[in-house]
């Protein structure tokens, strides 16, 4: 007598939930065909023209943004060489590259490796500082708060982060940092992921359908409306758009500082 009330309740509360996910597709439905119609992708919304020497020939490397990578990291013991190894192979002239390794690992063996890693890509003349703490405060977000506070951070004019199992490729600082360059008004650049073995295992593959979906439609709209968007970081302003490629996160830290 008291199960049967009870269900009915649950599908009517299941129900309206369905009605409301539906409405909810329905409007981002809407937003992504009118920025289609009306041509408002970011390409087309904003200057995003390369960044090249040819401009100012005398300033040479200098015409390029100094640009600081962050890669924080916990006991990763597979993918540390493929990150920092592909963070140090991006394309963009060496004296304005500036990357960090935050190592928050607990394994000693790990950390011994991480550090030898960073220490042959230094020899190599790439500018890459290894950084560990004391404690692990704040987790992931703490470390990247702690890498920002080094004084030499002052000289770079933009930031990115990118997680250890992230594999950016060598063109990512060429199509993500144009926008923040030419737009004054822009604070984040969030790019798209892919997963490397997407095209191997049916389980990747619908995993990587369902962030296409986050990151095409959700955060698209999110953008064009200008709304709050799901970047679990300090900002909140909300200007994402992806470079459809592969990986993170981008804003100009001088400009949140400003606006905070
Ligand atoms: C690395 O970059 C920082 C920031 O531009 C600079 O202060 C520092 O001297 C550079 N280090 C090396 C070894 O080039």
């Amino acid at each position: 007598p008291v199960i049967v009330p009870l269900l009915k309740l649950a599908v009517a509360v299941c129900l309206l939930m369905s009605v409301l996910l539906f409405l909810e597709r329905l409007y981002m439905a809407v937003v992504i065909v009118g920025v289609k119609l009306l041509g408002r992708r970011p390409e087309r919304r904003y200057k995003c023209d390369p960044i090249c020497e040819d401009d100012d020939p005398e300033l040479g490397s200098a015409a390029f943004p100094v640009v600081l990578v962050q890669i924080p990291m916990f006991n990763e013991r597979e993918v540390y060489q493929l990150s920092i190894g592909a963070v140090c192979g991006l394309s963009w002239p060496s004296d304005r590259l500036v990357v960090q390794v935050l190592d928050d690992s607990t394994d000693p063996l790990i950390k011994e490796m991480v550090r030898m890693e960073c220490e042959r890509w230094a020899h190599k003349g790439i500018n890459i500082t290894y950084q560990i703490r004391e404690d692990r405060k704040g987790y992931k977000a703490g470390a990247l708060k702690a890498g920002m506070k080094h004084g030499y951070v002052r000289e770079c004019e933009y930031m990115v982060i990118f997680d250890a199992d992230f594999q950016p490729d060598p063109d990512f600082l060429h199509r993500t940092i144009p926008y923040l360059h030419h737009n004054p008004e822009i604070a984040l650049v969030q790019a798209r992921w892919r997963f490397v073995n997407a095209d191997e295992c049916l389980m990747t593959r619908m995993q990587e359908m369902s962030l296409d979906y986050h990151f095409k439609v959700e955060q698209e709209v999110s953008s064009s409306v200008c709304a709050f968007f799901g970047f679990n970081g300090e900002i909140q302003s909300g200007l994402p758009f992806r470079c459809c490629y592969s990986t993170l996160v981008i804003y100009p830290w001088h400009l949140s500082n400003k606006s905070q």
